[in-house]
């Protein structure tokens, strides 16, 4: 095998330091039956998070989160404890990928929260402190809803580069949107700013997010 510094053959230019992103269908099969049962349940949590709805009408205008009152949903119903071993199992994939070295150690959710947009609802640019590997499961994805858009972590380093063509290749824009799919998870470092924009569809927005942590 060459060393990984040797001169390739072909093109001068090579990466490093890429950043990852995962992005899978949670299981096999038609996931309408179990978002329409989970969508359910997140709703049912809704009405009756009062701290919640009253902490994200300050906090998440327009919309609801139980990010502030019930963040650890996978401790407090048995629907979120089976999706929560579901999303171990992509967490552990992409961190090999990632080539992390977690022999020995454990990988646990610390925190796993729902978010409700009903139209107009937004949330802004944001990273997720106090974790490595952060995500979101898609509920309900109503046609129009905005995707999932993360920025290149670079942003802030890029002294005096120039704009990029229209045509750059999507992995050198400095910004990517993926595109919200009910039944997908997406997984990124927790370090990896991102943002929804607002939704412009006419029905609720459902996901559920979460972090996790190694020791
Ligand atoms: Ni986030």
């Amino acid at each position: 095998m060459p060393k990984p510094t040797a001169r390739p053959a072909t093109s001068p230019v090579r990466e490093w330091f890429p950043t990852r992103i995962y992005h899978a269908p949670l299981r096999a099969g038609d996931p309408a039956r179990y978002n329409e049962d989970l969508a359910g349940e997140c709703r049912q949590i809704r009405d009756y998070d009062d701290a919640g709805r009253k902490w994200s009408a300050k906090n998440y205008p327009g919309g609801y989160t139980s990010y502030a009152s019930l963040n650890r949903l996978h401790e407090f119903s048995s629907t979120f404890g089976d999706l929560e071993r579901r999303i171990t199992r992509h967490v552990r994939a992409f961190a090999k990928a990632l080539d992390m070295d977690l022999r020995g150690r454990e990988v646990r959710m610390t925190d796993f929260w729902l978010n409700i947009m009903p139209p107009t609802a937004a949330h802004s640019m944001h990273l997720h402190p106090n974790s490595f590997i952060s995500g979101t499961y898609y509920v309900a994805t109503p046609p129009g809803c905005p995707g999932l858009k993360f920025e290149d972590p670079r942003l802030a380093s890029l002294m005096a580069a120039p704009p990029k063509l229209p045509a750059a290749h999507p992995s050198n824009r400095p910004c990517i949107t993926y595109q919200a799919a009910a039944g997908d998870v997406i997984l990124f470092e927790s370090w990896l700013r991102h943002e929804v924009a607002q939704n412009r569809a006419e029905d609720e927005r459902i996901s559920v997010s979460f972090n996790y942590a190694w020791s």
